[in-house]
């Protein structure tokens, strides 16, 4: 009978194939949809890989597509960017979409910053605003820590989700960025947008951003002793508060606002 890989096994020997090939990194970073022009304001970097030579990181579905792990150093700390992340949607399970995150976090990043591209549900929160995210709604109905309890010295079976997103790195970004905003990002399965009745039932839940990733990802680097900074790129107001959504605008804001970006990421990457 064929066994499923132990993701815990997969994320501690690609942590040592992360050591080895880029060196060790002080923090995480995975960048966002529309996210990759902040990647090269941050510096060049002294080495990268495709994230595929990750053996728990699935095949690209488009051949030259993949998404690259590179290492740079910024504010005197070493990055680890991680350009490129699998997503629920394209039918990966939850230990495959956190996997990239868990093997940053054992090979040394005692930081993980996660960037992403959301709706907002607030008209106040327009195209093009950073929002740090303060809290979330995991409503995927997954979990990275379902399946085999995770080896006891790596991190707690009910994990601590009490201060998710860390409290002073969220200061040190909005002092960085007063005009940056402030939410809880709720986190959906995705595949399509949401309805109107969907956003409204969000907002009745207290979510302002809705999106497609993060949560899972901010899980299981909590679960595993890291700090986690989320940033949102507001990149359309939510369904049923523009006339539709596409997803050609979430690139183009991304592009437009990368120096605002690049501006906050360098301010916490300098704090953690
Ligand atoms: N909904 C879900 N995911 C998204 C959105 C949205 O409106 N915008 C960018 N990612």
């Amino acid at each position: 009978m064929h066994e499923p890989p132990d993701p815990w096994k997969l994320a501690r020997d690609d942590a040592s194939t992360i050591r080895h090939r880029l060196g060790e990194p002080s923090v995480a970073l995975v960048m966002g949809s529309g996210w990759t022009g902040v990647v090269a304001d941050l510096g060049d970097p002294s080495g990268s890989m495709p994230m595929h030579d990750l053996s728990g990181v699935p095949e690209p579905t488009v051949a030259g597509h993949g998404g690259t792990a590179s290492m740079v150093e910024v504010s005197g700390n070493r990055v680890l960017v991680l350009a490129g992340r699998s997503h629920l949607y394209e039918g990966h399970d939850a230990h495959t979409v956190t996997h990239a995150v868990r093997a940053a976090v054992l090979s040394g990043a005692g930081a993980v910053v996660l960037t992403n591209a959301a709706g907002s549900l607030r008209a106040a929160t327009p195209v093009g605003t950073p929002v740090v995210i303060t809290d979330q709604l995991n409503l995927t109905g997954a979990s990275p820590l379902v399946g085999p309890a995770p080896p006891p010295e790596l991190g707690a079976r009910f994990a601590d989700m009490t201060t998710l997103y860390d409290a002073r790195l969220r200061e040190v970004a909005l002092a960085a960025d007063p005009g940056a905003a402030t939410g809880v990002y709720a986190g959906l399965l995705g595949g399509a947008f949401e309805t109107p009745a969907e956003i409204r039932m969000l907002d009745t839940l207290g979510a302002d951003l809705v999106g497609m990733s993060t949560v899972l990802e901010a899980i299981a680097a909590r679960h595993l002793g890291a700090r986690v900074f989320g940033l949102s790129l507001v990149t359309n107001l939510a369904a049923g508060l523009q006339a539709s959504l596409d997803h050609s605008e979430v690139l183009a804001a991304g592009e437009a606002s990368a120096q605002r970006l690049g501006g906050i990421l360098q301010a916490v990457i300098a704090a953690v």
